[in-house]
């Protein structure tokens, strides 16, 4: 298996030639968000789980070795196939080492929720970028709920987490709408005396409840409020991993803003609680068309046609911010092609995802020679035509990405240097793209 990222010592860099159209059929990789709680999940089962369309980037495969670390079964994933020997919901075992997450977010929050209810004590760190993210999201809800956990100064990784404590259910709302505190107290949940419930103050991605359900969990929602009871048996299951739509968008995107575009991308995850880009990308004038929609196990798919239809500037609705939190980067594109200014607010979080994607976002698109003003909870984006530059991705796989297919619309070339961690959620994200058209040249050192 490749080494987490914090290992990683090839440097990549993206040279984008201008011009260019994406046209043909694609599928892209499997799910992040789903193919994390899949090995989770699977792995807390009585049973075999086997998935089809695992993702196989550095973040699922972080999750996938440190259950194995924990004593896991698990053959993969080879062609997307994984096979988890579940080992019951008290059957982990403590590593050796601590868990390195690497660059992945969902894997040190999602697991600080699973490890609280374990009778071993671990420790869960991670890359450079992952070392500034906040955990006392995670970290005060679960010690509330009894867990003996603790963050590191300004509650930042590493997590400390001794085991053997009971929890207990709690009621809690969540400050942000975030779909990883919400998973990290479900499953948390699963340990806890009595039932635990959170209130979402907006709604977000609910691949756990849904995937709880498929592995025969009841997982209650009433309105905003998603409560478990602890002490469920999980049953293996089969999973399989729609495309994902937060790599999707980067075709999206590319397709809409490059004359002659003509693109379908297949069986791509269409979950209402991951649709805002759709939303908003049509609310821009965006030629979107969905295709033969239908059920993959519990989560909705769809082939998606993009054409190149001329984009306008928008006032993105508030309400959609959480639905579509992961594809700013490339709606920041779409913004510098659209006829107009484009307003983001509400949307603080993007300053600690991967990088401070507001940020790095103007950096970039002032680079290029568009104007950008950002504001602490959002950015103002005035569209138009636009030259080469220099971009630096702050390691951070969806300003590389998104800089890349900007390069469809540039006056020139357009290098972006730091794209290694693409990897982490789209591998062969090059390859892909060169086939269907975008003129990408790939720099490998070290
Ligand atoms: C994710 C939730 C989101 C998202 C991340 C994946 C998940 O994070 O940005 O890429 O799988 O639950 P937040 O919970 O911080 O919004």
């Amino acid at each position: 298996l490749k080494a987490t990222n914090s290992q990683t010592t090839v440097f990549l860099n993206y040279h984008v030639s201008p011009g260019g159209c994406l046209t043909g059929r694609i599928r892209v990789p499997g799910d992040k968000s789903i193919s994390h709680r899949a090995i989770m999940l699977g792995s807390l089962a009585s049973g075999t789980t086997h998935i089809d369309g695992f993702l196989e980037g550095e973040d699922a495969l972080a999750t996938l070795q440190a259950l194995r670390a924990m004593g896991v079964g698990i053959d993969g994933p080879q062609n997307g196939r994984v096979r988890i020997e579940g080992v019951g919901l008290k059957g982990l075992k403590p590593a050796h080492d601590s868990l390195d997450c690497g660059n992945s977010g969902t894997s040190i929050r999602l697991l600080a929720g699973l490890l609280s209810g374990q009778d071993f004590d671990s420790e869960l760190t991670g890359d450079a970028s992952l070392l500034r993210r906040p955990m006392n999201r995670v970290v005060l809800p679960l010690r509330s709920m009894g867990a003996d956990i603790h963050a590191a100064e300004g509650g930042l990784p590493p997590l400390k987490i001794h085991g053997g404590r009971p929890l207990r259910g709690i009621d809690y709302v969540m400050p942000v709408a975030s779909a990883q505190v919400k998973s990290a107290l479900l499953l948390a949940g699963l340990f806890a005396r009595g039932t635990t419930c959170v209130v979402e103050p907006a709604p977000t991605r609910d691949h756990t409840e849904r995937m709880l359900h498929a592995f025969g969990c009841s997982v209650q929602r009433n309105g905003n409020r998603i409560c478990i009871t602890g002490n469920q048996e999980l049953q293996a299951t089969s999973i399989n991993v729609p495309a994902d739509i937060s790599s999707a968008a980067f075709f999206m995107v590319g397709a809409s803003i490059a004359p002659d575009s003509d693109l379908v991308l297949e069986a791509v995850g269409v979950n209402p609680t991951r649709t805002g880009v759709l939303d908003i990308l049509r609310l821009m004038g965006a030629h979107i068309e969905l295709h033969n929609e239908r059920l993959l196990g519990d989560e909705p798919v769809a082939d998606i046609r993009v054409t190149h239809a001329p984009l306008h500037g928008i006032r993105i609705p508030t309400e959609l911010v959480p639905l579509a939190i992961d594809e700013f980067p490339i709606l920041c594109i779409a913004a510098a092609n659209a006829v107009g200014e484009t307003l983001l607010t509400g949307a603080q979080e993007l300053r600690v995802k991967e990088s401070d994607r507001i940020q790095a976002m103007a950096d970039g698109l002032i680079a290029l020679g568009i104007k950008a003003q950002t504001m602490p909870d959002g950015i103002r984006i005035a569209g138009g035509a636009y030259g080469s530059g220099e971009i630096d991705s702050q390691r951070d796989h969806r300003i590389a990405m998104a800089f890349a297919m900007a390069g469809l619309r540039a006056a020139g070339p357009i290098h972006i240097s730091n794209c290694d961690n693409v990897a982490t959620s789209f591998p062969g994200f090059d390859a892909l793209s060169q086939a269907c058209g975008l003129p990408l040249a790939v720099e490998r050192r070290g």
